[in-house]
């Protein structure tokens, strides 16, 4: 697999979340994604940047345009500092949250991607992967 762009965005606020959503629905568009996965990309990589504010206390997002032969995609990875999940199994479950939150952000999140990888570790932190391919 090959990046043929990669951005990096800062997520500090909500005012971030919007900016990130909106340059993953321009990525999307440039990749030529269709409007239903474009959906899908912007939905799932909003509620990963609101995670990232919200829990992890602030963090990153880097969206990259990538290509795996002729097949083309958008990889965004997000990634904070923040406490970690102690038991992902548990967060992943559609209604667990530890807010006052619906709890289905995780799970939504991979339900809208092609891929979807999370690593955690309590007191490090918190990075999730998640691409969605055309076609
Ligand atoms: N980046 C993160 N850092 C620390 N904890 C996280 C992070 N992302 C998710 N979590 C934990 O996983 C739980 C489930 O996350 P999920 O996004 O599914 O639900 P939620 O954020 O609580 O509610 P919502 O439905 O509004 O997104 C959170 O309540 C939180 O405890
Ligand atoms: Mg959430």
């Amino acid at each position: 697999m090959t990046v043929e762009k990669s951005d990096e965005m800062r997520l500090a606020t909500q005012d971030d979340v919007v900016l990130a959503r909106q340059a993953v629905r321009t990525a999307a568009v440039q990749i030529g994604l269709s409007l239903i996965d474009q959906t899908k990309i912007v939905t799932a990589a909003s509620e990963l940047a609101r995670n990232a504010v919200v829990h992890g206390g602030g963090g990153t997002a880097r969206i990259e345009i990538v290509r795996d032969g002729a097949k083309a995609g958008l990889r965004l990875t997000f990634e904070d500092k923040g406490p970690g999940i102690a038991d992902v199994e548990r967060a992943m479950k559609d209604g667990y949250t530890s807010g006052g939150g619906l709890g289905l952000g995780l799970g939504g999140a991979k339900r809208l991607s092609s891929e979807f990888r999370i690593e955690s570790r309590p007191g490090e932190g918190t990075l999730v992967a998640i691409t969605r391919w055309k076609g």
